[in-house]
């Protein structure tokens, strides 16, 4: 079997993608499985079906939130009829939400949050194991826990207790900003968020002698092979994923969680398949979360409005012994320019559920801060907030002087402004009315860092003229399957329908997963070198330059030749494996993906209450592998952002650690009534030294920064300037 690799250390230049001989790249196709999916024919987890009898688990959770475990009295549900067994955590086992944390923490008999799984109760039926485990006896001697992230940051914000290197500077921030004409200081501060994917976290564990096959919801699956073989202390040779259909990640389906665990311990002990579903409550509670931040933010400028000292610094809580943070200053690094740079993060010991990546981890939280911050500068300056963002507009990246590999900030700023209608805006707030509702409109930058992963897939042109891609990338509702089957269609001259695809099963060649943004162009370029690799064959066998091959509605023409696919491989498929690395040529260049939000909403001069009435977001990144899927993609963050602006809050009992909220009852999204007619306008962009596709990440960009945007126009209807997310009524009021 051939390889055929890409290793980036120089842009990429033009490729045959350029070409459009199909006119299939870019296209606004229909997901290929949704027909699977509403028909209900598409497996999740759960769903799978195993010869042998299966039995069902229920875990047992902490109902307390820090101490140590005395002892588990599993005697009368083992007498429950239909029971069968208890599975009793000996490791420590526990949720690894963060990929780059390969193994369970082991902290033995401590009980470290509210609701950290304690054991499991096995039995015939879910609703037995569900009805037993509340026979389960457990006795806790309480610790003094830490449940409240604002009673620590006393100490947090001490740069002596910095724990993390998370800090990036340049030039002297302090003596520029103590000599700023014009300066601003404030804090925000953003609560926890939760994942609340649609699809509860569920595992099927089936055993064959050493060999564990987990069916389960993940979007990592290469990297969760290795940290469920960790947890359960076996070599990863032995364990396989398979992950075909994800329904909602957000990061809450990175790492490897508990009920894979339990599952796979359980199926063991027992001698049969084990199916554990968590409930939502569960999900919330004993999963992962968006951590909660403190976010200060300092500006300084001179009289003009030229940045000359910029720093933000944020805290975060997390579980002790887990050092995850969130990254809310990641855009701060780069978005805007000055000499003066600082920015710091620390993390503060709390007894509450992991922290760790939700969709567009950092920006999501950090850009509430940053991007309000500009517009209430741009306010004390009397500059236009467009106005204030293009005079700090860098030539270059001001942290490491990198030229861009491609930005489009200020087209994207501009392009909004004339769409949306922004020179009407009311220059002062609280002057726009209609009846009891105050009108205001707000703007704010989007910018998401393109973060390239190496990547290899399968591809195998057949000589029925079909194609077959084998990667074990995940589909988590983002449009996984349909824009690889894209790449190949247009890569191969193939009409899309002739495409197949498999993906998430820990078998297949390795990808990067779901995560980040960068799954698309990071396993679409993997897909691209194994079509170069088939181009190159085909050509050899045809004896012509590879440049010179056009291949066609299944034919590949030559010169005058045009040859059907059958009659040059001559009986033998064609398999090539092909290989991604993002090589010196990501370095070589600052690669950020950009956007700007533009909103109006009304509020409620009587009840404070906010209704969006209008959201457009303009992004550039790259070339669009698939104009509908990333539509939705930009949908998606928009009303995302929407919720961090006025919704999402996990409520966090400081007494006890509970987290309050916990179902989607309580946990409040955005609704459809909380949504208007959303807009979307992608530029068009090709960014040549990001990826052969010379596309870049565009999943989290539209989240990122939007609900500032919204909060900026709340501002401009009202007057009312809050820094304490979410901006419910009770606090515009
Ligand atoms: Mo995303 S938080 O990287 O799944």
């Amino acid at each position: 079997m051939d390889t055929h690799s890409i290793k980036m250390d120089e842009p990429i230049g033009e490729t045959r993608l350029d070409r459009g001989v199909q006119n299939v790249i870019g296209k606004g196709i229909d997901r290929l499985e949704g027909p699977l999916k509403v028909s209900g024919k598409a497996p999740y987890a759960y769903e799978h079906q195993h010869a042998s009898k299966v039995a069902y688990g229920y875990l047992v959770t902490s109902s307390v939130g820090s101490a140590d475990i005395v002892s588990i009295d599993t005697d009368a549900a083992m007498a429950m009829p239909g029971v069968l067994h208890v599975v009793i955590d000996k490791h420590g086992v526990r949720a690894s939400a963060d990929p780059s944390d390969a193994k369970p923490a082991a902290i033995g008999g401590k009980v470290t949050h509210f609701g950290q799984p304690i054991c499991l109760v096995v039995a015939e039926s879910f609703e037995i194991a569900r009805d037993a485990s509340r026979l389960v006896h457990v006795e806790y001697k309480e610790t003094a826990g830490k449940y409240d992230l604002h009673a620590e940051k006393g100490n947090a914000f001490d740069p002596g207790e910095q724990t993390m290197p998370s800090m990036t500077e340049k030039g002297d921030f302090d003596t520029a900003f103590g000599a700023a004409e014009v300066t601003f200081d404030a804090t925000y501060t953003t609560p926890s968020h939760s994942h609340s994917a649609m699809e509860p976290h569920t595992s099927v564990a089936v055993w064959d002698g050493d060999d564990l096959t987990l069916y389960g919801s993940y979007q990592l699956v290469c990297t969760n092979v290795g940290q469920l073989a960790a947890a359960l202390g076996i070599n990863k040779k032995h364990v396989r994923i398979v992950s075909p259909y994800v329904g909602g990640g957000f990061g809450g389906k990175l790492g490897i969680s508990p009920e894979a665990v339990f599952a796979a311990l359980a199926a063991k002990e027992i001698d049969r398949p084990v199916k554990l579903a968590l409930t939502r409550q569960q999900v919330y509670q004993v999963t992962s979360r968006r951590p909660d931040t403190i976010q200060r933010v300092r500006i300084g400028t001179t009289k003009e409005g030229v940045i000359t000292a910029i720093g933000h610094d944020t805290t975060t809580g997390n579980t002790p012994g887990d050092d995850g943070f969130e990254p809310a200053g990641i855009s701060t690094v780069f978005l805007y320019g000055g000499d003066n740079r600082q920015v710091r993060h620390w993390k503060a010991d709390v007894n509450i559920l992991l922290g760790a990546s939700m969709r567009a981890p950092g920006e999501a939280v950090g850009m509430l801060a940053t991007e309000n911050a500009m517009d209430e500068m741009a306010e004390k300056l009397g500059l236009d907030p467009i106005q204030f963002r293009k005079l700090n507009e860098p030539a270059v990246d001001p942290q490491e002087g990198l030229p861009w590999s491609s930005r489009m900030l200020v087209e994207c700023m501009d392009e909004g402004a004339k769409r949306f209608g922004w020179e009407k805006r009311a220059l002062r707030p609280g002057t726009r009315r209609e009846g009891e509702w105050l009108i205001g409109t707000g703007m704010a930058a989007a910018s998401r860092k393109n973060m390239l992963q190496q990547s290899s897939a399968r591809v195998t042109l057949a000589t029925d003229g079909s194609a077959l891609i084998e990667t074990d990338m995940t589909d988590i509702g983002t449009g996984t399957y349909t824009i690889l089957r894209q790449i190949a269609a247009e890569m191969l001259g193939l009409d899309p329908d002739k495409v197949a695809v498999k993906l998430g099963d820990s078998e297949l060649p390795q990808s990067p997963g779901s995560g980040g943004s960068w799954g698309a162009n990071s396993a679409g370029s993997s897909v691209y070198a194994a079509c170069e690799g088939i181009i190159e064959a085909l050509a050899k066998k045809l004896d012509v330059a590879p440049y010179d091959l056009t291949l066609k509605d299944g034919t590949a023409i030559a010169g005058n030749r045009q040859t059907s696919f059958a009659q040059v491989l001559a009986g033998e498929d064609l398999v090539v494996t092909g290989q991604f690395a993002p090589g010196k040529q990501y370095k070589a260049t600052h690669q950020a993906s950009y956007g700007a939000h533009f909103c109006e909403v009304a509020v409620n001069a009587f009840t404070g209450e906010t209704r969006v009435r209008r959201l457009l977001t303009v992004a550039a990144a790259g070339r669009i592998l698939n104009e509908k899927t990333a539509t939705s993609q930009c949908y998606g963050g928009q009303i995302f952002g929407i919720g961090s602006a006025l919704h999402e809050e996990l409520v966090i009992d400081t007494r006890t650690g509970l987290l309050v909220n916990h179902d989607l009852a309580e946990y409040h999204v955005p609704v459809n009534a909380d949504v208007p007619q959303l807009e979307v306008v992608l530029l068009p962009e090709r960014d040549h030294a990001a990826s052969p596709l010379a596309a870049k990440g565009i999943g989290e960009l539209a989240l990122s920064g939007v609900g500032a945007a919204v909060t900026n126009a709340i501002y401009n209807a009202c007057g009312v300037r809050v820094r304490d997310y979410p901006m419910t009524l009770d606090k515009v009021i």
